[in-house]
C-alpha cells in the first residue's frame, strides 16, 4: 500500500519471551453446547494465526477467553510464558493483560477525536509521548490528516484503521481480532486488510484473527487453525491447508470442488475429468477424488456428435479466471454436471466438445470407509 511506509514502527522486543499467547487444552461450554473442544494453539511474537471456520465452531469464543472476557472453564491460558487464566485459580482482568482488541465495529469513543481515541489507552506513558506516538501510528496508517476530526466524519475503513491503531498504541504483546473487516464492502476490505497486515507484522506483537473467510485466512495468516464444532481440524500455514489437506472438509471449506468416486487400479485414479496417480493406496481401494475446478484443463475438440461426449454447458468470466459448466459423459453413458476453472479469458460456446485432463496437484484422494 502506498499509503504505509514501512519503517515508522520498529518491532517491539517481543521476540525472546517465547509465545505470546498459549492456549492449552481449552474446553468451553454454555450450558449443553461445547463451544470449545479441547484446544490447544500457540502464537509466537511476530506472527499472525488466524481461526478460520464456519459460523458457531468456536472461534469467538475462544479469542474472548484468551481476552478475558470469558471465564475460563478448562485448560490453561498463558501469556509471554505468564499464567493468565485457570479454572478457578486464576481469571487475570482483561486490561491486565498486555493485548489489544479490535473487532467488526470498531467501537470509538464519539465524542473524542482521533488522535485522543488513539491516545485513550496510553495512561502509562508520559503526557508529551503520547501524542508523538498515537501520531507515528496514525501516519503509518495513512490517518495523519484525521488525528483532529471526530469518528463520525471517517468512512468505515478509516474508522476501522483508528480502532486499530488505537489497540496497537500501548504496544501490547498479542492483538485479538474478531472479523475485523467484515463489516466494510470488497474494496475497502481489501485495502484495510493489506494496511492492517503489513502494521500488525511490523508492530512485533503476536495476532490471533478470526475469520470465516478462507481468502482472508489465507492473506493475513502465517499458520492458519481451520476449526469445526469447537475443534481444530488442521493447523499449519495456507500453502498446508490448501495443497496438503488432512481431511475432504478442509479442501471443501477453500471452494466449491468436484467430487466423484474411483476405484484405486495400478496405482492410480481413474475418472471421467481423468487420471492422477494414487501411489498411497492399495489397488481396489474405493477413493473420494476431491478435484478442484483449477485442476480441470480443458481442450476444444472436433466431433460432429457433440452430446455424445463431454461438452461445455456455459462459460462465464470471473475476471482473472474463466468458470466452465460441463455435462462430463462417463465411459458407462452416464453425465454429470461439473466446473472447470480456465486461466484468463477462456469462453468456448455452449455445446462445444471437450477433452479434459487433471493437474493431480489439486486433486485430493481419501479413501471410503
Ligand atoms: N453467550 C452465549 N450463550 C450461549 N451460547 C453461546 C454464547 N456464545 C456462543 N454460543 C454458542 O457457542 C457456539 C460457538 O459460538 P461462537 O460465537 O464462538 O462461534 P463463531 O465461530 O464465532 O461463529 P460466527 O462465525 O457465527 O461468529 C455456537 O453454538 C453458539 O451458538
Ligand atoms: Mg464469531
Amino acid at each position: 500500500m502506498a499509503t504505509i511506509s514501512q519503517t515508522l514502527l520498529t518491532p517491539a522486543a517481543h521476540a525472546d519471551d517465547g509465545p505470546a499467547l498459549s492456549l492449552s487444552q481449552i474446553t468451553h461450554h454454555y450450558g449443553d453446547v461445547r463451544a470449545v473442544d479441547d484446544v490447544s494453539l500457540d502464537v509466537m511474537p511476530g506472527e499472525v494465526v488466524c481461526l478460520l471456520g464456519p459460523s458457531g465452531c468456536g472461534k469467538s469464543t475462544l479469542l474472548r477467553l484468551a481476552a478475558g472476557l470469558e471465564t475460563l472453564q478448562a485448560g490453561e491460558i498463558r501469556l509471554q510464558g505468564r499464567t493468565v487464566a485457570e479454572p478457578q485459580r486464576r481469571q487475570t482482568p482483561p486490561e491486565q493483560r498486555n493485548l489489544g482488541l479490535m473487532f467488526q465495529d470498531s467501537a470509538l469513543f464519539p465524542h473524542l477525536k482521533v488522535l485522543d481515541n488513539v491516545t485513550f489507552g496510553l495512561d502509562g506513558v508520559p503526557p508529551s509521548e503520547r501524542r508523538q506516538r498515537a501520531m507515528k501510528i496514525l501516519e503509518k496508517l495513512g490517518l495523519e490528516d484525521y488525528a483532529a476530526s471526530y469518528p463520525h466524519l471517517l468512512s468505515g475503513g478509516q474508522q476501522q484503521r483508528v480502532a486499530l491503531a488505537r489497540a496497537l498504541a500501548p504496544e501490547p504483546a498479542l492483538m485479538l481480532l474478531d472479523e475485523p473487516f467484515s463489516a466494510l464492502d470488497a474494496r475497502l476490505r481489501e485495502l484495510t486488510r493489506d494496511d492492517t497486515l503489513h502494521v500488525l507484522k511490523n508492530s512485533g506483537a503476536g495476532t490471533l484473527m478470526v475469520t470465516h473467510d478462507p481468502e482472508e485466512a489465507m492473506f493475513m495468516a502465517d499458520r492458519i487453525a481451520l476449526m469445526r464444532d469447537g475443534r481444530i481440524i488442521q493447523l499449519g500455514t495456507p500453502y498446508d491447508l490448501y495443497c496438503h489437506p488432512v481431511e475432504p472438509f478442509v479442501v471443501r471449506f477453500f471452494g466449491e470442488v468436484n467430487e466423484v468416486r474411483a476405484v484405486v487400479e495400478n496405482g492410480e485414479a481413474h475418472c471421467a475429468f481423468g487420471t492422477v496417480p494414487a501411489p498411497e493406496f492399495a489397488d481396489g481401494t474405493p477413493v473420494r477424488m476431491l478435484i478442484r475446478p483449477e485442476a480441470v484443463s480443458v481442450r476444444l475438440v472436433k466431433e460432429s456428435h457433440a452430446h455424445q461426449r463431454s461438452h461445455v454447458v456455459v462459460s462465464r468470466l470471473l475476471g482473472r479466471t474463466s468458470l466452465l459448466h460441463l455435462c462430463v459423459h462417463t465411459e458407462n453413458g452416464g453425465e454429470f454436471h461439473g466446473h472447470s476453472r480456465m486461466p484468463g479469458v477462456f469462453l468456448p460456446a455452449p455445446d462445444q466438445p471437450v477433452a479434459m485432463e487433471l493437474d493431480p496437484s489439486q486433486v485430493f484422494l481419501f479413501p471410503i470407509p
